[in-house]
């Protein structure tokens, strides 16, 4: 297997995890840790943080492919990448479970008030057991709607099955024990949001959504912040629409909408899906190898969008 030529310049973002940077040096390339002014450079290891759109686009006079180390590509602007022919890769399937687990973990701590009780104990204000106490919602045996049962929403479904939930699905895709979004969201004690961002889904929970949602209902999520009206939600959780939330993602990341961290039946996280330490080790190597398929001129296994992802050495 030919090894990708050394002078093939790739551009990796700070943050990116040493396992990936390995990947690239054992292929003989020398990653130059840097910012997105993009002249010259074969290939982009980027964030999720990082938005790459036309204004970058403009300098990018050589690049071939860009590689997200995430699973979601909504920071990409896919249209204006195919347009120059540049590939887009993701990090599907290795975060699946870690991002599923962490949906459980805030579908408990909100129904449980895990971190009110925390705090609670810390805060010197546990005097002693009373009945009344903390109470939460059950889990076990309530119903769960997973909104866009894609891969992450399916594995959420799973876990779902051990606790005894009936399970409500509702996407694009037509399944048969699939129901609308409104009779999910009026039917569900917790709904979950598994659907990546566009405009299609770009505030899918808002005001009319929320107040078709039980009194008790909960809502999780750990999509993306912006199909969520997150101000909309703060009212809902204010004035008692729907019982609690508990979110991984927000809408303006990383700032929170007024009033919502003051809200205690709202678990907030510091978008957490994928932070284990194994899968964000996978996500770096797996964009490194798109990286060094691309340059060696190879096709690469997940492609996203339109532009052709191979035979691009020059
Ligand atoms: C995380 O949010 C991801 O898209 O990988």
């Amino acid at each position: 297997m030919t090894e990708p030529r050394a002078e093939f310049r790739v551009r990796v973002r700070p943050g990116v995890l040493p396992a990936g940077l390995r990947v690239l040096e054992q292929a003989g390339l020398e990653p130059e840790l840097g910012g997105l002014d993009l002249r010259g450079v074969d290939a982009l290891l980027c964030l999720l943080t990082d938005r790459i759109d036309e204004r970058v686009l403009a300098g990018a006079d050589r690049l071939r492919l860009v590689a997200n180390m995430a699973v979601g590509t909504d920071n990409i602007d896919l249209e204006a990448c195919a347009r120059r022919g540049i590939a887009v890769s993701n990090t599907p399937d290795v975060l699946t479970d870690a991002t599923a687990d962490l949906t459980f973990a805030l579908l408990l701590a909100a129904a449980r008030r895990v971190v009110w009780g925390d705090r609670l104990v810390r805060g010197g204000g546990f005097t002693g057991w009373r009945p009344e106490l903390g109470i939460g919602a059950d889990v076990t045996g309530r119903t769960l709607g997973i909104v866009g049962p894609g891969r992450i929403g399916e594995a959420v479904a799973e876990r779902a099955q051990g606790f005894r939930m009936r399970v409500l699905r509702s996407g694009r895709r037509a399944a048969p024990d699939r129901v609308g979004l409104s009779e999910l969201l009026e039917q569900a004690d917790f709904v979950s949001l598994h659907v990546p961002l566009s405009e299609e889904t770009q505030h899918l929970i808002g005001e009319p959504e929320l107040r078709r949602m039980p009194t008790h209902a909960v809502l999780i999520n750990t999509a993306r912040g912006p199909v969520v009206d997150e101000r909309a939600l703060v009212r809902a959780l204010r004035e008692g629409w729907i019982g609690a939330a508990g979110l991984d993602v927000f809408e303006r990341e990383p700032r929170l909408a007024p009033g919502l961290a003051a809200l205690s039946n709202v678990v907030l996280l510091p978008h957490l899906g994928s932070a284990t330490v194994e899968t964000r080790n996978r996500m770096a190597e797996i964009a490194a190898r798109n990286v060094v398929r691309v340059l060696r001129g190879e096709s690469i296994p997940n492609p996203v969008g339109a532009a052709p992802a191979a035979g691009l050495v020059r």
